[in-house]
């Protein structure tokens, strides 16, 4: 008679599983950084340049510092030293220091030029505006046009991507082909808008800085924080247990952490300092702004011959960052002739930074809307013109694909979505005075596995505890990696209790590059192997063990017992004689291996119909589909939210995101959310993510591959030519708002 009950036995991977975090957030028992209960903080504000490119020519603090409640005014008068923030291309960049109200010289608009700490946001606040600066302006490029001059080639694309990529002879096939299509797309800048806004909350110990932050990659942020104050990375703990919205924004160090930081060192204090939603559009980076130009050529009969994508985008004067938008083309369709080239246009702005699918985002926005406007172009549906161009290896590389499900995604969206009741002619679908159109587009994202380790332990009452720096920044990591550890572990899932965001626990790659649970998740699987094995090999030595002898080869954990060849007892059993005091083992994963000899990507395909008013433009999303091939699931109930998630932004990037750079002075004119528009519940009313069967056993032990960030690749431009198909106008200028259908 085993106790065994049906629910330990089951298998929690590919369950869609409820977040374990869930309640604690619902019932606002998940403290975030801002909320951390710890001493008696002050509170830091930030005030920010009121000019783009200048110097600070007459400083008074007097009045602010004479504020009642107010214990520090910083500027760059009495900050303490900070290592020099470096030339622009330093790589990688994710370290380097990140001085803040370190010099007079402004380098962009909103940075900060100070600091106020006080007993409270209200005081500090307040005593911001009796900071009397006078600056003197020095004439800054604050738009792409006047940084015409100043392009270059950056030495590499972001990720260490090269930055051109040439094959044959794409301008002599460009030029002798029977079918050609070039056009140019551009799309404003993005910015971030999480729910919770970047705050820091600081706290010395002797020379120990404790900080709690919103973080996707604490590992980072204690390097940047160790890099910037010139202190040994042990002396810097980063604790990040809940995260309100990660989107790239919260990978490295921005001035709220520093500031912070130094603050709380000066006064022997703790201090919290937060980013305002405003302060948030220029201190914590943005997607740039690109002119994208594709030309392709193709024969009559719909087979491409050539294949160009110039990126060009928006960079900051003082620091590099070269977003790769024309990479997502090296794998995605076959043509003997092709070049992908990034451009620089540096401009006198905070840099641009990640910002979810970095690269494939833009990329592949205008990218598809030109692949279905060289479809319609030759008259083939767009499905079977990606179909036809559909690469057997890598194109770029000599390199065979890790799987490659693009052609299923495209075949099982149109019939779910019912693509067939598309009118290839644009505006032929009328509802009153509503144009129908339906859209389409195909997505592809690399696959990633970063590096990182694990702890476990087991206590002798058979709880497993999992420790890694891994963030949970609201993509269910807390309940994937629990779903893994019950399964390696044959315990219920109750049983295991999952601890994040503490940079005392081993170091990951944290969330981002979508790399978070197929890395951590294999590290997590390492550890729990490690762990069995000493169990095991103690269970068997032990004279007092219930399964001391047992002498068969494997080990089978499961339903909280332990099996070895025909005998069997509990794990608690085992470990109150065996280890009285708990066992733990750390595991590893190292950086995606596979990535060398195959092509390792995710694929999806989107589906959108919308509606355009014919007398005022206005566009609405009606339904929308996307059907994704991305490994396997681990948790098809986190994995959908987050994939819709990701499609919701490729809504905002086609129809709403627009963030806008005064040419003037340098400022982004929209910076709340009244102002930059991004989709609310209201805007979506209709859209599912289905996700096929797949396994690629070249990711990971489990066959799955990262998806947080597939969702937005494509999405936009399904919604861009369905827009076309409604009306007959093509907008090549994201995003398509009003004025521009009209
Ligand atoms: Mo991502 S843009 O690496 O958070």
């Amino acid at each position: 008679m085993t106790q065994t009950s049906q629910s330990q036995n089951r298998s929690f991977i590919g369950q869609p599983m409820n977040r374990i975090d869930g309640p604690l957030k619902v019932s606002g028992r998940a403290t975030y950084a801002y909320e951390q209960p710890h001493g008696e903080p002050l509170y830091g504000v930030l005030l920010g340049a009121s000019i783009g490119k200048g110097r600070i020519a007459r400083l008074s603090v007097a009045a602010a510092e004479a504020t009642p409640g107010v214990h520090l005014v910083m500027t760059h008068r009495n900050a303490p030293a900070q290592a020099p923030f470096g030339e622009p291309t330093v790589r990688p960049g994710v370290q380097r220091p990140r001085p803040v109200v370190f010099q007079p010289e402004v380098r962009y608009f909103d940075e900060p030029v100070a600091l106020v700490v006080a007993e409270s946001f209200e005081i500090a606040r307040a005593a911001t505006e009796q900071i009397e600066i006078e600056y003197r302006e020095a004439g800054g490029t604050f738009s792409l046009d006047d940084a015409r001059e100043a392009i270059y080639a950056p030495a590499m694309a972001n990720a260490g991507l090269a930055t051109d990529s040439v094959l044959g002879d794409p301008d002599g096939a460009f030029a002798a082909a029977p079918v050609k299509f070039d056009q140019t797309y551009t799309n404003a800048f993005e910015h971030h808008a999480p729910m919770e806004p970047h705050a820091a909350h600081a706290i010395w110990d002797g020379d120990q800085v404790t900080i709690y932050t919103s973080a996707q990659t604490p590992a980072q942020i204690k390097d940047g924080v160790s890099n910037t104050l010139q202190i040994p990375p042990e002396n810097v703990r980063v604790i990040s247990p809940f995260i309100g919205g990660g989107f790239g924004s919260k990978l490295i160090a921005h001035a709220e952490i520093i500031s912070a930081v130094l603050a709380a060192r000066m006064l022997n204090r703790p201090v919290k300092v937060a980013l305002t939603r405003q302060q948030m559009f220029a201190n914590a980076g943005h997607r740039p702004m690109f002119e994208q130009r594709f030309r392709i050529a193709a024969d009559t009969g719909g087979r491409l011959i050539s294949f160009s994508h110039d990126s060009l985008c928006t960079t900051s004067r003082f620091e590099e960052f070269a977003e790769q938008a024309a990479t997502a083309y090296r794998s995605m369709y076959e043509a003997p002739n092709r070049a992908t080239r990034h451009r620089l246009a540096p401009l006198d702005i905070n840099r641009g930074e990640w910002m979810r699918a970095p690269g494939e985002a833009p990329g592949l926005l205008a990218g598809e809307c030109a692949i279905d406007e060289l479809a319609e172009q030759l008259g083939i549906d767009p499905i079977e013109f990606r179909i036809r161009n559909e690469p057997e290896r890598d194109p770029e590389r000599d390199v065979p694909f890790s799987t490659r499900g693009l052609v299923q995604c495209m075949r099982e969206g149109a019939q779910r979505f019912g693509w067939n009741r598309r009118v290839a002619k644009p505006a032929s679908v009328m509802e009153g005075r509503k144009l129908i159109g339906i859209g389409m587009s195909a997505a592809i994202r690399p696959n990633l596995i970063g590096p990182g380790a694990c702890r476990v332990m087991i206590h002798a009452d058979g709880r497993l505890t999992v420790e890694l720096d891994m963030t949970d920044i609201g993509t269910g990591t807390y309940t994937i990696l629990a779903q893994i550890a019950a399964d390696s572990m044959g315990l219920p899932i109750d049983r295991v209790g999952v601890a994040l965001g503490d940079t005392r626990f081993p170091k990951t790659s944290g969330s981002g590059g979508s790399w978070g649970s197929g890395s951590t998740g294999a590290a997590l699987h390492d550890a729990c192997r490690l762990l069995k094995e000493q169990i095991t090999t103690a269970a068997r030595a032990m004279s007092n063990s219930p399964l001391f002898g047992a002498n068969a080869e494997n080990a089978l954990f499961s339903g909280s017992r332990v099996t070895i060849g025909d005998r069997s007892a509990a794990l608690t059993e085992i470990l109150t004689v065996v280890a009285p005091k708990g066992l733990s083992a750390e595991g590893k994963v190292e950086r995606g291996q596979a990535l060398k000899d195959f092509s390792q990507h995710t694929y999806g395909a989107h589906f959108a119909e919308v509606s355009v008013d014919a007398d005022t433009g206005e566009i609405r999303l009606r339904r929308m589909l996307g059907v994704f091939a991305a490994g396997r699931i681990l948790n098809p109930k986190t994995a959908r939210s987050q994939i819709i998630g990701g499609m919701i932004w490729g809504v905002g990037a086609a129809l709403m995101e627009e963030g806008g750079l005064d040419p003037r002075y340098g400022n982004f004119l929209y910076s709340d959310l009244a102002n930059y528009h991004v989709p609310v519940q209201a805007d979506i009313q209709d859209i599912d993510a289905v996700f096929l069967d797949e396994y690629d056993d070249k990711s990971n032990v489990f066959g799955s591959k990262g998806i947080g960030e597939l969702g937005i690749c494509g999405a936009g431009a399904a919604l861009a030519n369905a827009v076309y198909n409604a009306t007959g106008s093509r907008i090549r200028s994201f995003p398509i708002t009003v004025e521009k259908v009209l």
